[in-house]
């Protein structure tokens, strides 16, 4: 780890490792043209969401002011600022899956998991997201649990397949 990273302060032990991986992150992107969304990238995978305290790390390991950070953070749908679910239900509201029924799987997801678009359940298992179009439109409407694709995908088999994901 290089002398320049800086270092996390009030962290638990949990913490200081993960700080520790993203800090080797940052040390082997850091001279990498472009490099601030690569270590955001993995930064998000090895912390799991970009909160606050992990913005100000990378900022000050890099000497880049926090706004270049952020901006980058907000700009982009795949980072999280919030913990995220172990699992990310993506629902399709691309044209084809809108207009066979995408809307109605919405409805009874939330209904379901009861969160909001966006949100994360309770039990921290599942996130709920909307796609424009995941490439299955011949089969819509569809949805993507993680990297699985579910296709003609049923308002009444819902509760089925999110159970799948309690028993495994
Ligand atoms: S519009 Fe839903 S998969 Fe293309």
């Amino acid at each position: 780890m290089s002398d320049k990273i800086a270092k996390c302060t009030g962290c638990t032990q949990k913490d200081e490792k993960k700080y520790g991986e993203i800090a080797d992150i940052i040390d082997l992107y850091k001279d990498k043209e472009g490099s601030l969304i690569q270590i955001l990238h993995l930064a998000q995978e090895v912390y799991g969401y970009l909160p606050l305290d992990v913005q100000k790390f990378i900022a000050s390991s890099l000497q880049i002011p926090l706004s270049e950070v952020s901006g980058v953070i907000t700009f982009y749908s795949f980072f999280s600022t919030t913990p995220r679910g172990e699992h990310t239900i993506r629902v399709c509201l691309g044209t084809a899956c809108y207009v066979r029924g995408g809307k109605k799987l919405v409805e009874r997801l939330q209904d379901i998991l009861g969160i909001q678009i966006g949100e994360t359940t309770e039990d921290a298992k599942f996130t709920f997201e909307i796609a424009r179009c995941i490439g299955a439109c011949g089969l819509a409407p569809a949805m993507m649990i993680d990297k699985v694709v579910y296709k003609q995908v049923n308002v009444n088999k819902l509760e089925s397949i999110i159970s799948k994901y309690y028993e495994s």
